[in-house]
């Protein structure tokens, strides 16, 4: 969050009815009313299909946002939020609907002295982006010739890389680059933004921080969760689409990345896009031998899920960023549903000590040292190291350096959404995707996917609540490594 106050302006949700809404947006617009982080002049108006009026709206959205939050909300704080909130419904194809949208604008701005600030939050499904993209500029609503327009896109940014284009294309119809905020809901999370500060505001980390000290990286995003009702849309996704071409790559990003020139956006974007730049596409061998894919069992059984599905609700690669500072490092990627635990953590493993000075006792070994930047849960920063232990004989263990958000920090609750909103309202695009960005993150993925798509070999399965299948640790043992953890 860059000023205290972002600037006054409108929030305007498309798929006011639906989840994101209710779990994470207006929850987040309230944690940060709480905090005091709201300009004064503040509205949100909700389009959706439901056909309920406005004093209907509010009370679900009362209702929904205090089981959000888990508490009763405070009343006083509530009110403020609540009578500013409006609601149009509509279908998302109808002109009519954006006429609507218009007035019920000019009459909030009225009402509350807000400028024709417009942020419109895109929450609704993909294949309605474009619709209501090109709605908005046809209606003139994205034209800015008063105040300033912006709009937030969620995930998935298209299905490939021509998809992607294309969505790309519709919006940048009525919409300019700097107007447009591809979310990523991993980089509103603090210790991912912790990455950054982590490695350019400490100094004894960047002289190690590379290939001649780094022996490899490890990433794994890991949910205990299976896909729930979400089959629809996971089986034409997969676990490659739905988590590393978006958040395992932002992830990637922030830890292989040069120091940028300055913290302002495009600098750190354009350092962020050179690193998928860097990332060689994979042969069709490589995919072979270094990409793993896998299935829940029980997978095919879910709602909406194809009982022949070959969706991948697992996958483990071996990727290099072919720069001068990570040549010959590999990074290894790992993400799946249904594993014994949720977690999300990177791990710097460094090369060994250089000699063995500990012969003629009975020391074997020493162990590398690990550094883990624990995104979630129980986030955390340790680095391991070997430490004697106490005693005439000369042995060695592995110790951890621990530092704890939780025990350190007394950070109010929050849904992640929260610094992604502020910044939107602050035209701060630092934490969104460029297109460019998005398009590399398709690149790499790309020859995968397409291997998938003409490979007639069986997808193996593991079983719920393991680690997943025996391929992914093959995948390590070939390197003569294995996964932490
Ligand atoms: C979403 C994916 O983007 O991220 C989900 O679509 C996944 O499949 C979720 O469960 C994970 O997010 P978090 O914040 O719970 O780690």
């Amino acid at each position: 969050m860059s000023n205290p106050k972002p600037d006054p302006s409108i929030l305007v949700i498309f798929g006011a009815s639906g989840d994101l809404t209710r779990r994470k947006l207006l929850p987040a617009i309230f944690n940060l009313a709480e905090a005091g982080h709201l300009p004064e002049s503040f509205a949100i108006l909700g389009v959706a299909r439901p056909q309920i009026d406005q004093a209907a709206y509010r009370k679900q959205m009362r209702e929904q946002v205090r089981q959000a939050e888990g508490e009763p909300l405070e009343p006083e704080k509530w009110k403020k939020i609540e009578d500013r909130l409006y609601y149009v419904s509509g279908e998302f194809d109808d002109a009519g609907l954006y006429d609507r949208v218009k007035h019920a604008l000019a009459d909030i701005q009225t009402r509350h002295k807000v400028p024709a600030n417009y942020l419109f939050y895109f929450a609704i499904p993909p294949d309605l982006f474009g619709v209501v993209g090109k709605h908005l500029a046809e209606s003139g609503l994205s034209k800015e010739d008063e105040g300033w327009r912006r709009v937030i896109v969620e995930k998935p940014f298209g299905y490939d890389l021509e998809s992607a284009r294309a969505l790309n294309a519709e919006l940048t119809r009525g919409l300019r680059e700097s107007q447009i905020y591809r979310i990523d809901h991993y980089l509103g999370k603090e210790t991912v933004q912790n990455i950054l500060a982590f490695r350019f505001a400490n100094g004894i980390f960047e002289p190690v921080w590379n290939r001649r000290y780094v022996d490899h990286v490890q990433m794994t995003v890991a949910e205990e969760d299976g896909i729930g009702l979400r089959g629809a849309y996971y089986d034409k996704a997969g676990a490659l689409r739905d988590i590393v071409q978006n958040h395992m790559f932002q992830l990637l990003t922030l830890v292989a990345m040069e120091p940028p020139v300055s913290f302002h956006a495009e600098d750190v974007r354009d350092e962020k896009v050179k690193v998928l730049h860097a990332v060689q596409p994979l042969t069709d061998d490589e995919v072979r031998g270094h990409v793993v894919r896998a299935q829940y069992e029980g997978y095919r059984q879910e709602k909406n899920v194809a009982p022949d599905s070959r969706t991948e609700t697992f996958v483990a690669m071996r990727l290099f960023v072919d720069n001068w500072r990570w040549a010959g490092v590999p990074f290894y990627l790992r993400t799946g549903k249904r594993l014994p635990h949720r977690s999300t953590e990177i791990s710097v493993h460094f090369k060994p000590a250089p000699l063995m000075l500990f012969r003629e006792t009975p020391v074997e070994r020493t162990n590398p040292n690990v550094l883990i930047l624990r995104i979630q849960p129980d986030e955390c920063i340790s680095l391991t190291f070997d430490a004697k232990v106490p005693g005439p004989l000369e042995r060695l263990e592995t110790v951890t350096m621990d530092f704890s958000y939780a025990r350190y920090f007394k950070a109010e609750p929050a849904t992640g959404y929260e610094t992604l909103l502020f910044d939107a309202m602050s035209g701060d695009q630092t934490l969104f995707h460029r297109m460019d960005i998005v398009e590399a993150g398709w690149t790499v993925v790309e020859p995968i996917l397409d291997y998938w798509k003409k490979s007639t070999s069986p997808v193996p399965t593991y079983a719920p609540a393991t680690p997943g299948p025996a391929e992914a640790d093959r995948l390590m043992q070939q390197d003569g490594r294995k996964w932490r953890g």
